[in-house]
């Protein structure tokens, strides 16, 4: 068979692993095949363009050099998957995003410098992939220093009009680079790319902690649109398929992020989000006391309910407690009360990261229960436990318009007949704000680690 031909089957087939992998990520049961299924359609592409690509009847060059690199970055990239922690995964996914924003600039500065005067659709495509590239590459490394809490939100008002006229300039510039290419001849690649890293800087720095999901899920599609325009450089069907199904999929996703949050998707754009707005830290404890319940209260509160909404967040996710909260909810069930779990859009540090915990629990799906459904049974919801979760049950949210997360969307445990927090301390959430729910009348709180605190309610309604 003809090598052409053979290797456009094998990027067909890597097309549909891409495809089915992505299909079967939708659902927790699926998801790890998915991924496996997706990556042994990229492997296939890679031995295939490694094998059989030629160029002008000249195989693949520089052997040694691809497989060196391939062998650092799957080294690099293994040692850091086998020991991230499950609570550190959204700082690894935002910074293997920024790398694949940095491949798809550096696709488009090689090619431009070695077809330097080419013609102008080829340009367009050069320098959009250039802009995207460098701006997820340099965006996603803050999010992922705001995730690990390197840097805080840095917020100045005059920053979204600064950040209106970079991405204006960059449009200019691109547009001279095309119609004019010899106006700053070669130097032009050069000053897109700084000027998309400034900007990707820039756009991320103010982004408030709660709004960080939505910024993460939009460089991500960034970073897919730009290897879909590399696939569009270099004719490559499984890149250019790879890159729509990413970009697609994280456009998709930012769109609903958008409406979990409530927050227009142009406001992101030019980091005009929450967040900043001097107000990352307020909410103030001032004088008002929270209430403590023992955990003999809690578990009478609880085993005595008709109904109990267990209301995850990322505490669970720290104290790894699914297994035991599992438990708990069996155990209620048991003694006849029933049992579900609120999940709010944004609770964790990533997209789903809630369904994927209590998934792995074996958690009965259909137990999960969206936020928009949750809200209008809470106030026939006896108990409401609180488990690890802060800024998604954050009233401020609906009546504090000087809260940065105002307008944020919330579970709204404080609508039930009693609310049981479970959490170490008085620290707060993401957003870094004191929450009012700790204070109302209907709360009480239970202070220690979720996993410990589970584990002692287990054995108190067992000998009930
Ligand atoms: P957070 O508001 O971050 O609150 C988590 C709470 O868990 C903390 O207040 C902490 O209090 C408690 N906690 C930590 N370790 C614990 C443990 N071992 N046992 C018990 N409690 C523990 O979480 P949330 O309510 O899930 O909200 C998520 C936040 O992250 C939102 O602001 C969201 O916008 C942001 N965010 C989300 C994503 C995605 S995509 N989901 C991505 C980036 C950012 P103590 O220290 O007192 O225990």
């Amino acid at each position: 068979m003809h090598k052409d031909l053979f290797l456009g089957i094998i990027y067909l087939l890597g097309s549909l692993a891409f495809i089915v992998g992505l299909k079967r990520l939708s659902s927790p049961k699926t998801a790890r095949t998915g991924n496996l299924v997706a990556a042994a359609g990229m492997l296939l592409a890679i031995i295939g363009t490694i094998v059989l690509h030629e160029k002008d009847g000249q195989p693949i060059g520089n052997i040694v050099f691809i497989l060196a690199a391939m062998a650092v970055g799957t080294g690099i990239g293994w040692y850091m998957a086998i020991r991230v922690k499950m609570t550190k995964m959204p700082e690894m996914v935002s910074f293997f995003n920024g790398m694949g924003g940095a491949c798809a600039a550096v696709i488009s500065i090689v090619e431009f410098n070695t077809h330097p005067h080419s013609e102008t659709g080829f340009l367009v495509v050069v320098f959009a992939g250039l802009m995207i590239g460098s701006v997820s590459f340099s965006g996603s490394l803050i999010a992922y220093a705001k995730l690990a809490e390197k840097i805080k939100d840095i917020f100045v008002s005059w920053l979204q009009i600064m950040n209106l006229f970079i991405v204006a300039g960059i449009i200019a510039l691109i547009v001279v680079g095309v119609m004019k290419p010899e106006m700053l001849g070669h130097s032009i690649i050069w000053i897109i790319f700084g000027v998309s890293l400034v900007y990707g800087v820039l756009f991320v720095l103010p982004i408030g902690g709660a709004d960080m999901p939505v910024v993460i899920s939009l460089l991500n599609s960034f970073t897919g649109v730009a290897a879909a325009l590399g696939g569009f450089l270099y004719g490559n069907e499984v890149m250019l398929t790879g890159g729509i199904l990413v970009g697609s999929a994280g456009t998709i996703l930012t769109v609903d992020m958008c409406r979990a949050m409530n927050r227009p998707l142009s406001n992101v754009l030019i980091g005009a989000f929450g967040g900043g707005k001097g107000g990352a830290a307020q909410g103030s404890d001032g004088d008002q006391v929270v209430k403590e319940i023992s955990i003999t209260d809690a578990a009478i509160l609880c085993r005595y309910a008709q109904k109990v909404s267990i209301i995850p967040g990322y505490g669970l996710a720290v104290a790894q407690a699914q297994h035991v909260c599992h438990e708990f909810e069996k155990i209620l069930e048991e003694k006849g009360v029933t049992v579900n779990f609120p999940i709010h859009p944004v609770a964790g540090r990533m997209p789903g990261h809630m369904n994927v915990l209590l998934a792995e629990a074996d958690v009965p799906y259909p137990k999960l229960i969206e936020m928009d459904d949750a809200n209008p049974q809470m106030p026939n919801t006896d108990v409401v436990l609180v488990l690890g979760a802060n800024d998604v049950v954050n009233p401020a949210a609906e009546n504090d318009p000087s809260s940065p997360i105002y307008g944020m969307p919330i579970i709204q445990a404080e609508k039930a007949k009693n609310v049981i927090v479970i959490k170490r301390s008085m620290s707060k959430g993401y957003a870094g704000i004191q929450n009012q729910l700790f204070f109302r009348k209907n709360t009480r709180m239970l202070f220690g680690d979720a996993k410990d605190a589970l584990e002692k309610l287990i054995a108190a309604v067992k000998d009930m």
